[in-house]
């Protein structure tokens, strides 16, 4: 069947895996990457799709209603694959308005366009969808009522060796929001939005909330690539507090995976949390990925643990984040791929093979390079 999907934020890490993978896998629809390319979107990372027959890359802010609008029209979108957001915590600690615009405005004006272009057809929702993708830090926070770690009640591939659960509670699809950071209250207002869609004009929408993805293409503000990129280049590794929060990571394509399953199986109105059982201590992690990249720059074991400076924690942070997956499981059939230990060995080779596009986005290179490029589009 053929399709017109749009996917917004498809330059960023997690879109551009998403994009990778409707562009390949479904060769009859017409999928269109709706990104603004703030500093977080780079479309060096889908040069190996872009010159695909049913991929077309549309510059747009997600605030931009009436063009969006239009946009709708002209391509007679039925599907919205919602990603674009800024997404970094401590950018939005210093700049909460550019997350209350862009996450919140943003994603209504998305709604409220979308809304007017199907009720204006006659078969109006059947047959569309609008998902949005959060993450489980509208949850808030989880208490670490076992902080040694105890042996958890489920673990999936995901899970790592010896994997630990720090509590004996979760997030479920049931647990009340409590957004803690600005950039959380900002997901948590989106997510709000795209169900009052749902219940009051009966749009055909649907809310996943994600833990934690690491893998390749992730802008190097975040833990995992700055930190692979810092022990690279002998740099210290600024680790927040005393590196004791703990986060549930997930590889981006299993994400992915699960985005394509419930766009197309998934139930109108639900929500799904995704997560893979991984819990992990910010300072273990850090341990791993200092042995990992030590093991194939062929440095001695240890080489690199000089680098970890402590250093003053980030305001509000959040002290534990769990999600329990078991209704995507049970219901969709979803189950993570890869273990974490070989999801973090392929994810520093990937960094360590890939350093000049590490080295274009550190630079701000890629901004320039794509500047004429934009213009013409
Ligand atoms: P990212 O920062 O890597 O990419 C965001 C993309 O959105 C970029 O390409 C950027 O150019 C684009 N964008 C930003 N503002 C825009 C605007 N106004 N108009 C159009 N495009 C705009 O983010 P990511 O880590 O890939 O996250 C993608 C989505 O997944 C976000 O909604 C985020 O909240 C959610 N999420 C992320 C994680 C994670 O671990 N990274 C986990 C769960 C959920
Ligand atoms: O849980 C899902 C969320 O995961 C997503 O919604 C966000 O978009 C994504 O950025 C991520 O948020 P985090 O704040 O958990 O990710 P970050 O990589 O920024 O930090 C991971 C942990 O590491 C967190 O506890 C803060 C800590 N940290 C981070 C950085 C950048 C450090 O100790 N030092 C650092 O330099």
């Amino acid at each position: 069947m053929k399709r017109n999907i749009v996917i917004t934020g498809g330059a960023g890490f997690i879109g551009s895996h998403v994009v990778r993978l409707f562009v390949n896998k479904y060769p009859e629809y017409n999928i269109i990457n709706l990104d603004k390319l703030t500093y977080a979107g780079n479309l060096a990372n889908l040069k190996d799709v872009e010159d695909k027959p049913n991929y077309k890359f549309v510059k747009m802010d997600i605030c931009d209603f009436d063009a969006f609008y239009q946009l709708m029209q002209d391509e007679k979108i039925d599907g919205i694959i919602h990603l674009a957001a800024e997404s970094h915590v401590d950018r939005s600690i210093k700049d909460p308005f550019t997350f209350a615009k862009t996450n919140v405005m943003g994603t209504l004006a998305l709604l409220q366009a979308a809304k007017l272009y199907w009720e204006s057809l006659p078969d109006k929702y059947e047959g569309k969808r609008f998902y949005h993708i959060s993450t489980d830090e509208v949850y808030g926070t989880l208490s670490m009522n076992h902080p040694e770690g105890v042996e958890p009640p489920f673990k999936t591939v995901a899970s790592s060796e010896g994997h630990k659960a720090y509590g004996d509670n979760f997030f479920y699809e049931t647990t009340k929001y409590d957004p803690h950071s600005p950039y959380s209250a900002s997901k948590a207002s989106s997510d709000h939005f795209v169900r009052a869609y749902h219940d009051t004009y009966g749009m055909p929408t649907i809310v996943t909330n994600c833990s934690n993805n690491y893998g390749p293409y992730q802008f190097p503000e975040k833990l995992i690539p700055l930190f692979i990129n810092n022990i690279r280049n002998r740099k210290p590794l600024p680790v927040y507090g005393k590196g004791e929060n703990v986060r549930d990571w997930l590889f981006v394509e299993d994400h992915a995976r699960a985005i394509d399953i419930i766009f197309h199986e998934g139930q109108v109105a639900e929500t799904y949390n995704i997560g893979g059982f991984n819990e992990w201590k910010n300072i273990d992690l850090i341990k791993v990925m200092i042995k990992t990249v030590d093991k194939i720059l062929g440095n001695p074991e240890g080489h690199s643990l000089d680098l970890i400076t402590y250093v003053t924690d980030r305001l509000g942070h959040d002290a534990r984040y769990a999600i329990d997956s078991t209704k995507l499981q049970k219901e969709l059939g979803w189950e993570p791929s890869l273990q974490f230990e070989e999801g973090i060995e392929k994810t520093v080779r990937w960094y360590l093979d890939n350093q000049e596009w590490m080295d274009n986005v550190t630079s701000g290179d890629y901004l320039k390079y794509y500047e004429d490029m934009y213009k013409t589009i």
